[in-house]
């Protein structure tokens, strides 16, 4: 039985892989007895959020063993880890086990593949972790016997119900990488880049044998809590419509028949009138509006006319800004005539408020991310299902790109 066909046979057993959204990009989390690669640069983050992954299921139950080849020591990577609060040092030496190969390897792919079975056997393993694969290449003179190596290992672990997890320290769409490649069952690329002075992380899923992803580059963040995804909200927001549950377990990505508002008739006014004509008849409802100008040219107030205008036809209205509070924007209204309308409006439970962190998060696509997690109590497939109005201030310029792009 290959790795896919025990895969088809298990697609009701998820696990889950505990990185908040990596389940929902992966189109349902990982099926057991699958073949993960985490390929990305070093320093992108595939050791971390491999581990994450490992301990998480280790806190549900299962046995899990870490195998280090030739970038980081077993010491040295427990070090590492130490500072993640998914970390648990109860769980090492029980249900996470770490094993170097360092002394195998010289040896052969072939010897190191049967000691890391003769150990799945003996611990019984749910999880099989291999760190540091792009060394392990170099081991062995024959170019076929990296890919015989992944393949063997991943079909022999998947009939044993392991799901097996490997990492490489490669650019993710490396063709050398190619006919290793071929042998997994879900790939995910991690990407680590500059956009102007700040670092940025992302993944993708680069394949996904048998569910249905989320395409394209998402936002990732690293912190102590290890690996966070902000996946990107159009992608989002198809698969809330399409219902969590039924795309979870790999249901169809297609369109799903909800009733988005026709932007050809449905408008959503301003309630100025001048403008509104202008406009024929207001901003076409369920589409997007960049309204830009220098300093002082009235952009926030006129951003405040079409909250209030939402307000007054019972619309949910959110706003997402960096800096305003409640009585902020009150006050940026206060000298003229929406003043008191606003003021009353700022109080009124259908306008939500959020400010997002600008200096706290890495990136600002990681900014832009947490915008659609910190509205109090919206979702954002639930924002274009009833109409909401959802402003949003960026913090600048470089911000609104990325932003425009989602
Ligand atoms: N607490 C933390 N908060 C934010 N970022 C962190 C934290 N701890 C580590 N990092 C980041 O994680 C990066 C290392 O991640 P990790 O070791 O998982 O990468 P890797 O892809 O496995 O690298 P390599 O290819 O070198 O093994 C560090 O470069 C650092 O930027
Ligand atoms: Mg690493």
């Amino acid at each position: 039985m290959s790795p896919s066909d025990a895969l088809v046979s298990q697609r009701e057993r998820l696990d889950t892989t505990g990185v908040l959204h990596l389940d929902e990009i992966m189109g349902g989390g990982l099926p057991r007895g699958s073949l993960l690669l985490v390929m990305g640069l070093p320093g992108s983050g595939k050791t971390t959020l491999a581990s994450q992954i490992a301990f998480t299921a280790a806190r549900a139950g299962k046995r899990v063993v870490v195998l280090t080849a030739l970038s980081e020591s077993t010491g040295k990577l427990i070090e590492h880890l130490r500072a993640f609060t998914f970390f648990d040092q109860d769980l090492i030496g029980g249900p996470v086990q770490f094993l170097s190969l360092q002394g195998v390897l010289s040896q052969g792919l072939q010897a190191t593949s049967k000691v890391i079975l003769d150990e799945a056997r003996r611990v019984r393993a749910d999880i099989i972790l291999l760190d540091g694969f792009r060394g392990m290449r170099s081991v062995d003179t024959e170019p076929q016997a990296a890919r015989e190596f992944l393949y063997e290992l991943g079909t022999a672990l998947s009939t044993l119900q392991t799901t097996t997890i490997v990492t490489s320290e490669t650019d993710p769409r490396d063709p050398t990488f190619f006919p290793e490649t071929t042998t997994a069952d879900f790939i995910l690329g991690l990407h680590y880049t500059l956009l102007g002075v700040r670092q940025v992380r992302a993944i993708e899923v680069v394949k996904a044998r048998t569910s249905a992803p989320m395409p394209g580059l998402h936002a990732m963040v690293l912190s102590q809590d290890g690996a966070s995804i902000f996946p990107q909200l159009e992608e989002r927001i198809a698969l809330e419509l399409l219902g969590g549950e039924a795309a979870m377990q790999g249901g169809s990505r297609e369109t799903p028949e909800v009733a988005i508002p026709d932007p050809a008739v449905a408008r959503a006014t301003f309630d100025l009138p001048e403008l509104d004509a202008m406009l024929a008849g207001g901003l076409p409802r369920a589409t997007c509006t960049l309204l830009a100008g220098s300093l002082g040219t009235g952009k926030t107030l006129l951003a405040l006319n079409f909250a209030l205008a939402g307000i007054r036809a019972s619309e949910r209205v959110v706003f997402l800004g960096f800096r305003e509070s409640r009585a902020q924007l009150a006050l940026a209204a206060k000298a003229f005539d929406i003043g008191p309308d606003i003021a009353r409006a700022l109080r009124s439970t259908s306008w939500g408020i959020a400010s997002l962190p600008s200096s706290t998060e890495p990136g600002h696509s990681g900014s832009l991310s947490t915008a659609s997690r910190s509205w109090s109590g919206a979702s954002c497939g639930a924002a274009i299902r009833s109409g909401w109005r959802i402003i949003w201030r960026p913090c600048c310029w470089q911000c609104a790109r990325v932003g425009s792009r989602r």
